[in-house]
């Protein structure tokens, strides 16, 4: 079988992405991922999956794959998970939302490296107090390259990076990180992105991802994401890339949840 070789800085890292990846086969198992062929202590040989990545054209196919598999992993598992504790599967442990997420947003924000950045310290927290009472679902870095696709064919790769997270989360880091790639998305695009993402949970009585919640987590990852600018192959920072209503969707919430 032709592999492709991953390779880890340490051994730790190839332990959790086996971890993760056991946790996905579980949690999604009509999801396709690549099977592992071999471990290492410092690398794992994955079959090898042809395709192409994912494009701004394939928002709303990934859109509703990852409406899926949050849908599907919520009911098969996550619904007794707390958002912010890790969530113990078996052997497997899922870290929770907030864990390491807070101080690495507080720090970015606070290092001024951020451009233009639409949330404040204080709501990042009225953010995370929030989605601590939502639904638990997983973000696994939805980002293009995380998807290879051939015809209407679409596997998922890329098992590092696994916590719990709310709705719409991850789908706002593939339209982040789909808008950094490739410039402003269509707002029509976003739209119908998040109502294929939306039919998921909707058709289970799930509540899904809002407006104004995909808004706060698109600019959770444009913090997050920020640093990457100028890598893979990241040319437009969210902040020129955002389409106006989303920042305008903040404000008025904010305005109103101040009042
Ligand atoms: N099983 C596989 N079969 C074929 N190609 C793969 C496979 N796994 C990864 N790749 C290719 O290697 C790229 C990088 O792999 P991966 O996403 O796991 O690593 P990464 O460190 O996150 O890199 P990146 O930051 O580019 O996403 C993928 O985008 C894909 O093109
Ligand atoms: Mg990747």
């Amino acid at each position: 079988m032709r592999t492709f070789t991953k390779t880890y800085a340490d051994p730790e890292a190839p332990r959790r992405a086996l971890d993760h990846h056991r946790w996905i086969a579980h949690a999604n198992p009509d999801v396709r991922i690549p099977a592992v062929v071999q471990v290492r202590p410092t690398a794992i040989d994955f079959e090898h999956i042809e395709g192409r990545h994912g494009t701004a054209g394939d928002l709303v196919t990934l859109a509703g794959l990852l409406g899926h598999q949050h849908t599907t992993a919520h009911i098969r598992d996550l619904h007794a998970a707390r958002m912010d504790a890790p969530h113990i599967s078996g052997d497997i442990t899922i870290a929770g939302f907030a864990d390491d997420r807070r101080g690495r947003l507080h720090h970015l924000l606070a290092s001024g490296s951020v451009p233009g950045p639409a949330l404040t310290r204080e709501a990042i927290d009225g953010w995370l107090e929030r989605a601590a009472m939502m639904p638990t679902v997983f973000y696994k870095d939805a980002n293009p390259r995380n998807f290879l696709i051939t015809g209407a064919d679409v596997a998922v790769i890329d098992f590092d990076s696994l916590t719990l997270a709310p709705f719409g989360y991850d789908l706002a880091k593939l339209v982040v990180s789909t808008a950094m790639a490739t410039g402003p998305l269509h707002e029509d695009a976003i739209r119908q992105a998040v109502d294929a993402y939306n039919r998921h949970p909707s058709r289970h009585g799930l509540p899904g991802c809002s407006w104004h919640e995909f808004a706060a987590w698109c600019e959770f990852h444009h913090i997050l994401t920020a640093p990457y600018l100028g890598t893979n192959n990241y040319r437009f920072s969210w902040h020129i890339a955002r389409p106006t209503y989303t920042t305008d969707t903040l404000r008025h919430f904010d305005k109103e949840w101040t009042l």
